[in-house]
């Protein structure tokens, strides 16, 4: 048990504070790490020990942890217009430059935009529009949502339903009944020996139509993925694999919800996931970089064709009955705008473009590190699988918790990168330069050779 003295923040949060994501009987034991300021891609404990944040916080913290220039927006809209509101036809102009916007910079034809506050209430907003859709074209039936396994969109009922994290729904009673989930496309684990991405990628897709056939097509109504899976573990999809899933989504009339709350704005090399991958979603999911993390901010994008179906509902029904309070917040907004801002006067494309390649060489070097077996990203988001064997491709038993060991030794390196399983995934802020990224190797390779000398030891 980790000493807390009395009345320290440690104590006042062990007495006060539910986590989310957190072991909440180890936490009353061992207390929280107290963050108490951030510059750059660094942040400090209470302590004063300092952290390089390869994780971007929650992969949002995308121009790092301060912004006087963020500050000064938020602050003036506060004293002008500190809060409004989108009901019944009410607007403000932050809400409305934002909208058209990300119409502008959309990476398919969008029509109309919704604001939401997190990832979860967009996605969970898109899955009341693949209903609300076919509802409205006479095909009430088609209401099953296909996610994938290891895909996460949220924590929200619905969000985490169409999530194939198995730990997300346990004793919760979720998934609801109408979500089904397909294989994910984790290339270096989930190959037979001697297959392609190629092939693996043909595999997937054939799988996803199986399931739309054996559910019965005129039932399934959507399908939601990521175009880089981030909490699954950051995983690039292998070669052809999505115009194969897409493909199979046309043939059944399936819609199609792009989950871009980490790809959004810039993270893979291009302004969108869906353009590195030649997506052609009816949905568009965004949060996260929208506002570099610094305000609470999502939006969902949609197209013409389930914009015109929610019209003919209103024509039906009066009123479009779904909304939020602080939907369209114009401080939300605002921060969001000038962020979109500040990417574009930085060409932060292509400044992920330059640092992005770098970083894939820095940590692709660690696929000759004994403990690591495959290395692979896209831009400035990489994943890392930590193996037993890596000859035979053999994991570790999960009960040796061998993230959870590379964890310890990721903080004490000064390191903050997330585990997932046995995974490591890598998002760092996308403001980070070549010279951090060579310090987060470094700091990487401590952590790992500390790992591999506690599991030889083991
Ligand atoms: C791909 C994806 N979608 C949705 C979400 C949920 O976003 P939020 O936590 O803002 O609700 C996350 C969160 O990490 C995410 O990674």
């Amino acid at each position: 048990m980790t000493y807390v003295a009395p009345n320290s923040v440690q104590a006042r949060d062990i007495a006060s504070i539910v986590h989310p994501q957190t072991n909440l009987a180890q936490h009353l034991e061992e207390g929280p790490v107290v963050m108490s300021r951030g510059q750059g891609i660094y942040v400090w404990d209470d302590s004063g020990t300092q952290f390089l944040d390869a994780a971007a916080g929650l992969w949002c913290a995308s121009l790092g942890y301060a912004s006087e220039r963020l500050a000064r927006v938020a602050y003036e809209q506060m004293r002008k217009l500190g809060y409004a509101h989108l009901y019944r036809g009410t607007t403000n102009e932050p809400g409305v430059d934002l909208a058209e916007k990300l119409l502008q910079i959309a990476p398919v034809p969008m029509n109309k935009v919704l604001f939401q506050c997190s990832g979860s209430e967009a996605n969970d907003t898109a899955i009341k529009l693949v209903w609300y859709y076919h509802a409205a074209i006479g095909k009430p039936a088609k209401r099953k949502i296909i996610g994938r396994r290891m895909g996460y969109h949220g924590s929200t009922s619905a969000s985490i339903s169409a999530s194939g994290k198995a730990d997300m729904h346990a004793d919760f009673g979720l998934p609801f009944p109408d979500f089904r989930h397909t294989e994910y496309p984790h290339y270096y684990r989930l190959h037979a020996d001697g297959e392609s991405e190629e092939q693996f990628a043909t595999r997937m897709a054939d799988a996803l139509e199986a399931l739309i056939v054996a559910e019965g097509d005129d039932t399934v109504g959507g399908f939601i993925a990521e175009p880089v899976m981030g909490a699954g573990g950051g995983l690039t999809p292998p070669r052809t694999y999505w115009a194969k899933i897409q493909a199979v989504l046309r043939k059944y009339d399936v819609l199609f919800i792009a989950d871009e709350v980490i790809c959004g704005f810039g993270r893979t090399g291009n302004m969108w996931g869906s353009q590195t991958y030649d997506l052609q979603p009816d949905m568009i999911s965004s949060a996260k970089a929208l506002s570099a993390g610094m305000q609470p901010i999502s939006a969902l994008l949609i197209n013409q064709r389930v914009f015109e179906a929610m019209l003919d509902e209103s024509r039906k029904l009066g009123n479009f009955a779904h909304g939020f309070t602080y939907a369209g917040h114009p401080v939300t907004t605002a921060v969001a705008m000038e962020t979109l801002r500040i990417y574009e006067e930085m060409d932060m494309i292509g400044h992920v473009q330059q640092v992005g390649p770098y970083m894939q060489q820095a940590l692709r070097r660690f696929a000759d590190h004994p403990l690591i077996g495959d290395v692979r990203g896209v831009g400035l988001l990489c994943g890392m699988e930590m193996m037993a064997d890596k000859s035979t491709r053999t994991p570790f038993d999960a009960s040796r918790g061998v993230g959870r060991i590379a964890d310890g030794h990721a903080r004490k390196h000064g390191l903050i990168t997330r585990f997932i399983g046995d995974r490591i995934a890598f998002s760092p802020p996308l403001i980070i330069t070549d010279a951090e990224v060579d310090d987060m190797a470094a700091r990487l390779a401590r952590t790992l050779d500390d790992t591999w000398a506690d599991v030889r030891a083991n």
